[in-house]
């Protein structure tokens, strides 16, 4: 017997996100449309988003915020290209993303003094081993090993290198220490289920003073550039992108900002995604077939949860399909470079209640396909 209850919305994607609950393309405010981004109109509605992009996550004051081209990658290896090379660099990686930007510092940029911590898929790297007089380059949350990082004791406070972090599946979902990091960056499809196109780089004065004080030796494309004569370009900060965005995506991204605000800020985003995430932890507890893909409990991901099945990965294949098929999960496969298993957005975006649905159905699909 099928379960009776479908989830109302069966988008559990890892990015593009579900929308919003109650989203409408309709209701988007699209009054910048046909006009020029850098027209009064168009470069308010960019700074506004900026300012609320700072509001909202109550980053320090003298934190800036810019949006900037080619989503979140585009944002980190803006950050890596400008940045690295002054000093040793450490990258800590432990699943395909954090392993990307490992390889573009280490065969493209080539850079030679480097040390890296790699950890294999359900854990972390030992960050103790990290030198506070280098840079260190890593992912708030692996997104496609459902391990976040879960402290931030092991960064000094009085580092002399700076702190690089891609949080594309953090931000609006975990609480972030903005302090210990010198440059932050996400893409709005992932946690607010915007549209994706545009990536937003955060710096902190130090990683602005590193801008100001030291020049890479390869060539910067135009797309990268944060400076001019060695001064940042405070422009990009306010408003002033370094080529035309996607005024439909930033009024996109508005409507996001402004649901966050809506149901109570940073606090109330990450307690719904805190709450998703006890709903399938209760679920592993109660069945032996399925667990966390993360060993440590402290370190499993509260937006993109990762399972192993007691099932062969053609069974998994399987289970995946019967529930596309009945239209009650989409898009839950592990990612393609990670071990075989399911990966369950659990952002803010996604109700409670349809996850409660969901579990059913996985119970009832794991029958179905176990030999
Ligand atoms: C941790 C992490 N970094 C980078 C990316 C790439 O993001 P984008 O497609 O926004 O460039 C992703 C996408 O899933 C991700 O999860």
């Amino acid at each position: 017997m099928t379960p009776e209850t479908k989830p109302a919305n069966p988008n559990f994607s890892s990015g593009p996100c579900a929308k919003r609950p109650g989203y409408d393309l309709a209701t988007l405010d699209t009054s910048t449309l046909g006009r020029s981004h850098r027209a009064a109109i168009g470069k308010a509605a960019l700074q506004k988003a900026i300012d609320d992009t700072k509001s909202i996550l109550g980053l320090p004051a003298d934190y800036r915020v810019g949006i900037v081209p080619a989503s979140d990658t585009g944002a980190m290896e803006m950050a890596m290209w400008n940045l690295l090379g002054e000093r040793p660099v450490d990258i800590c990686a432990w699943e395909s993303f954090g392993k990307e930007w490992l390889t573009d510092i280490t065969k493209q940029l080539k850079l030679a003094d480097t040390r890296t911590f790699v950890a294999e898929y359900g854990e972390l790297p030992d960050f103790s081993q990290t030198n506070p007089t280098h840079d260190i380059v890593f992912t708030w949350n692996g997104t496609t090993s459902g391990v976040k990082v879960n402290n931030a004791d092991w960064i000094a406070d009085d580092r002399d290198g700076l702190t690089i972090c891609d949080a594309t599946s953090a931000v609006f979902a975990m609480p972030m220490p903005w302090e210990k990091l010198d440059v932050i960056t996400f893409s709005w499809q992932k946690v607010l289920g915007g549209e994706g196109a545009h990536g937003v780089i955060v710096l902190s004065p130090k990683a602005v003073a590193r801008l100001e004080s030291y020049q890479p030796a390869w060539p910067l494309p135009k797309i990268f550039r944060l400076t001019s004569n060695q001064k940042l370009i405070e422009g990009i900060f306010e408003g002033a992108t370094i080529n035309t965005p996607s005024m439909l995506c930033v009024a996109d991204y508005q409507d996001a900002l402004d649901w966050v605000v809506s149901i109570g800020g940073l606090d109330a985003a990450i307690q719904r995604s805190e709450d998703n995430l006890a709903v399938l932890s209760d679920f592993v507890e109660k069945n032996e077939w399925i667990d966390f893909l993360a060993s440590d409990p402290t370190t499993r991901s509260n937006t993109s949860a990762c399972f192993t099945l007691k099932l062969k990965p053609d069974e998994v294949k399987a289970l995946i399909k019967l529930l596309e098929q009945h239209q009650v999960a989409f898009d839950i496969g592990a990612y393609r470079d990670a071990p075989a298993g399911l990966r369950i957005w659990c952002g803010s975006t996604v109700e409670t209640a349809d996850l409660k649905a969901l579990l059913p159905w996985l119970e009832w699909a794991y029958q179905q396909v176990a030999q």
